[in-house]
Order: C-alpha cells, then sequence, then structure tokens
C-alpha cells in the first residue's frame, strides 16, 4: 500500500487501546533496522523526520528511503511525519515534498500565535491531504535543533486545549505531562536512586491527560520525549570507551499504561540511537582491526531491529495491529 496518513491508525489505536510507534530516521541502516521489526510484528509505523534529519541527510534521500521501505513491506500502513517542524516554510516544503503527515510544533509561542500559526498549517495540508500534530505546553531537552531549559518546560493546561483544537483544526495533539527529550531527561536532584543506584525519575502527570482526554473525547493524544535509556544500553557505551553517567529515561510501564489511555503516537528516538552507539562501540572494541563499515553497520542495524520489536510488542502494544 502506499504512504498512508495517521487518520485511520489513531482510529484504531484510541479504539483498540494501544499506540502506534513514531521513530525517528536519519540513515538507511535505521530506517531499514525499524521497518523490518514493523513488518515482522505486523505493526502500524509511522517514520519521522526532524528538520536535523533533513539538513543531514537530505530531503530527497529520506522521503526516497521511506519509499524503499513502503515497498518491501507492501502489508502495513505506514506514515511519513515531519517531527518538531518549526515553521510554516518547513511545513510547507514537507506536505509539497511527499509527507503525509506533519508536526507544526509552536508551543514556545503565546497561545494565541501558537493558534494561529498552526490553523495556517492545518488550512494548507488539509487542503493537500496531509494531517498535522500540533503542541500545547513545552517538554524539557536538548538535541540538535530542540533546546528547552527545565525551567522554560511547562505542562500542558487542560483548559487550554478545547478551544486549541477547535481554533486549529488540527489531528493530533502533543502534550506536555513529565516526557523529556534526549537521554539525560531529569536530573540527579529530580530523581530518587535504586538500590542498584541507578535514578528513578518522578512519575508521568496522568491526571493531566485524563483531564485532557475528558476535555476532547476520541481525540489522539501524542507524547514526545518517551525513550526509556535502557540501562543496558548505557552500561554497553560506558564499558565501551563511551561516558553517560546518570542518563535517565521514562519507564516503560508507564508509557505502556498512557498507550492504553488516550495517547495514539508515541516517540522514540534517543532509545534507537542508544542500541545503535552502544553496539558499534562495542563491535569497534571487540574487532579494532575491522574497518569495513558494513561490518559494524550490520549488527547496529539488528540491534535497532531488536530494541524497536520490543517497543512494539511490550510498550506500544501495537504488533499484530497493522
Ligand atoms: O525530538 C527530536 C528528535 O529526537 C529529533 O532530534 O533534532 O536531533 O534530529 P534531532
Ligand atoms: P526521545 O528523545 O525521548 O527519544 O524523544 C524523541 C521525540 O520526542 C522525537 O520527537
Ligand atoms: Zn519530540
Amino acid at each position: 500500500m502506499p504512504l498512508v496518513t495517521t487518520t485511520e491508525m489513531f482510529k484504531k489505536a484510541y479504539d483498540g487501546g494501544y499506540a502506534v510507534g513514531a521513530f525517528n530516521v536519519n540513515n538507511m541502516e535505521i530506517v531499514q533496522g525499524i521497518t523490518e521489526a514493523a513488518r515482522e510484528q505486523h505493526a502500524p509505523l509511522i517514520l519521522q523526520v526532524s528538520k536535523g534529519a533533513r539538513a543531514y541527510a537530505n530531503h530527497t534521500y529520506l522521503v526516497k528511503l521511506v519509499e524503499a521501505a513502503v515497498i518491501e513491506c507492501p502489508d502495513i500502513p505506514i506514515a511519513l511525519h515531519l517531527d518538531h517542524g518549526p515553521d510554516f516554510e518547513t511545513c510547507k516544503s514537507c506536505i509539497d515534498g511527499g509527507f503525509t503527515s506533519v508536526m507544526i510544533d509552536a508551543s514556545s509561542k503565546p497561545f494565541a500565535e501558537n493558534i494561529a500559526l498552526t490553523r495556517r498549517v492545518v488550512e494548507y495540508a488539509h487542503d493537500h491531504g496531509v494531517v498535522v500534530e500540533a503542541e500545547l505546553g513545552s517538554l524539557a531537552g536538548v538535541e540538535d535543533e530542540v533546546n528547552v531549559s527545565a525551567e522554560d518546560s511547562s505542562y500542558t493546561r487542560p483548559e487550554e486545549v478545547e478551544e486549541f483544537v477547535s481554533k486549529t483544526g488540527c489531528d493530533s495533539l502533543a502534550i506536555a505531562i513529565g516526557t523529556s527529550h534526549g537521554a539525560y531527561k531529569f536530573t540527579a536532584a529530580q530523581c530518587t536512586r535504586n538500590e542498584q543506584g541507578v535514578l528513578v525519575p518522578p512519575p508521568l502527570r496522568f491526571d493531566i491527560l485524563e483531564e485532557v482526554s475528558r476535555r476532547l473525547p476520541g481525540f489522539p493524544i501524542v507524547l514526545h520525549g518517551s525513550s526509556s535509556v535502557p540501562q543496558e544500553y548505557v552500561r554497553m557505551i560506558n564499558a565501551n570507551g563511551g561516558r553517560m553517567p546518570d542518563a535517565v529515561g521514562i519507564p516503560e510501564e508507564q508509557l505502556r499504561k498512557a498507550a492504553t489511555l488516550s495517547v495514539c503516537k508515541i516517540n522514540i528516538d534517543s532509545d534507537l540511537r542508544l542500541a545503535m552507539t552502544g553496539s558499534i562501540r562495542q563491535y569497534f572494541a571487540e574487532h579494532p582491526d575491522h574497518f569495513d563499515p558494513r561490518q559494524y553497520l550490520t549488527p547496529a542495524r539488528a540491534n535497532i531491529k531488536a530494541i524497536v520489536t520490543h517497543k512494539l510488542i511490550d510498550v506500544l502494544g501495537c504488533a499484530g495491529k497493522a
């Protein structure tokens, strides 16, 4: 089947009590690792591309890689989504360039400006058969193109969501309930420590999620910053020359719970980066004489497939739902 929008996926996910995984793609091995897992698990899939990914790999290369995956996976629905679209022009370029879904991230702007910009993107997108994710509230975290300090982050205010959705016409809404971007989601001061000395983060604000859902019945909610930062990968990195002290993520059982509620899309990027990096570091440590990229990218791709398989089955609950 050709690339699809997320409309049907989200309806089925909402009714079925699961979430669709949205995984960031930056190169061929990442696309292959993710899509091989989704094909094998017969899971619906969102492949998402950030501004940084477009700058790194080039829009056309990424679209063509995703189109190749669509050909290789004829039995599962795949959407191609712009992650954190920063402005109207970037959204327009992706809508014109083959994406089936875009996010306009105006969450750092005042409420009225967020509404106005989101509305403009929605009008253009809907005219072209493309769906739009918007965001209210802001997550902390640092990546290439997303940089919000903990002080500037804020939970979504449930009392704003009805007005926002009705005035913008957006198709899904990302909310801030305590998730955060990157591999260092919380400072040690925000956490407690378990017996092994590993940081335990504060719980997600399910009260906010529930109030948002009560105000927007049937409406698909999105969670960004949903990597769990598996400690096995942090250890693998640290044991092979890396240095990632106190990397910490969102516990998987909390994401599983969110997926059974109104959360229909869960964004995961950092965990794939950790899986790939851990694998490559370990490979180099074990084979210091190797220099063929195919040698170290083969286990790296397999590791991406393994972590995505785990997410589809155990966290998102979307295996077998294609
Ligand atoms: O939330 C952002 C994604 O993890 C993409 O990160 O901007 O470094 O590509 P990036
Ligand atoms: P993580 O950094 O937790 O993987 O979040 C990714 C994300 O939200 C992409 O938009
Ligand atoms: Zn995000």
